[in-house]
């Protein structure tokens, strides 16, 4: 019992000459560490004779936890001591500007693509969402591609391993989902989303990508129409003196058909890298709604017209920001997503 209280002298004299956090530490180890003192006092109960063990066993934890309680609290005081004379000496300069939490962001193609829709919006457009993965059926046959059509080469597919569902190629199949939910006419919607072809990836193309679709159907509408849209959304998007032209080309599914060109953002017109000198940059396939197409809508050709146009919106916004690779768009290289 006297060796004890003499360990529990000890300790707590040497804990009082402990002067700051370490010597303090340095006093836990010493008493309550894997060899510690106090841990070898415990121990020593079994040397003893039975008749003495109880008493001795008792005492000791009671020494065990005046010791852990009492260092505690002078690690505590310790602790608040030093912080605050730290806060005494160290000075705290209110005036240095604070640090600007780093902010999420719109990724680029989904700020263009609600450029896009604003832009149609404020022209009475809707967006009309429509399916990834597709039938066969909607994606060419009800395009006027029925199977084994040539223009199917067109459109390098991506197939499931469910006959007649593949990824869609382009948001042109949304135009049957379109006529055939919305009766009667006038439509007018634009269909964003992101498509899919198996194709070579390389600086100009990509495997997956956003499209938006155009659809607007009704009576005597004309190809007048179609250049005047396209052309108010270029301005919209691009500037208000941008120059459009067009040039004839072949979709199955409209007719006639055209690919829509706007004068070069970077020359103007006169020939640059960009517009690999021409003075044009290609912007978007279109064309009058095919008779076929019209009827597989569940409109009657004789007395609808409609026109439709597909563009992509990455491709929009290279142009834009004079972005020379759409790999850039899914590479993920924060360095590239956060300048925009
Ligand atoms: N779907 C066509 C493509 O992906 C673009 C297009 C859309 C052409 C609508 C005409 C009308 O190339």
């Amino acid at each position: 019992m006297s060796d004890l209280d003499s360990l529990k002298n000890r300790a707590l004299d040497q804990l009082g000459a402990c002067s700051d956090e370490s010597t303090l530490r340095a006093w836990n180890s010493h008493f309550f560490g894997k060899n510690g003192e106090m841990l070898a006092a415990l121990k020593k109960v079994s040397e003893l004779p039975p008749e003495s063990r109880k008493e001795y066993g008792q005492q000791a934890n009671i020494v065990k936890e005046q010791l852990s309680a009492s260092y505690e609290t002078a690690l505590k005081n310790c602790l608040e001591q030093a912080m605050l004379k730290s806060l005494e000496t160290e000075k705290l300069d209110i005036s240095l500007p604070g640090m600007i939490p780093a902010a999420g962001k719109l990724h680029l193609a989904t700020q263009t693509l609600r450029d896009i829709q604003a832009t149609f919006a404020e022209m009475g457009f809707q967006v009309f969402r429509s399916r990834e993965i597709e039938e066969d059926e909607f994606n060419f046959g009800l395009l006027n591609m029925p199977p084994h059509h040539p223009a199917r080469d067109m459109w390098d597919t991506f197939h499931t391993t469910d006959p007649g569902l593949i990824l869609r190629t382009h948001t042109s199949p949304g135009q049957i989902h379109v006529m055939r939910k919305f009766h009667p006419a006038p439509i007018r919607v634009i269909l964003p989303g992101m498509c899919y072809r198996y194709e070579a990836i390389t600086t100009r193309s990509e495997i997956m990508f956003h499209q938006v679709e155009g659809l607007v159907v009704g009576t005597n509408v004309s190809m007048t129409d179609l250049i005047g849209t396209i052309t108010a959304f270029t301005r919209k998007m691009f500037g208000d003196s941008r120059q459009v032209r067009i040039r004839s080309s072949y979709f199955p599914f409209t007719e006639p058909s055209i690919e829509v060109d706007m004068d070069c953002i970077v020359c103007g017109g006169k020939g640059c890298p960009l517009c690999k000198k021409t003075g044009w940059l290609e912007i978007m396939g279109a064309g009058m709604v095919h008779p076929e197409v019209m009827k597989n809508g569940g409109y009657d050709p004789s007395k609808y017209s409609g026109f439709a146009f597909g563009m992509g919106p990455e491709r929009i916004a290279m142009l834009r920001h004079a972005i020379e690779d759409i790999r850039e768009f899914w590479g993920n290289d924060m360095r590239f997503l956060s300048q925009f």
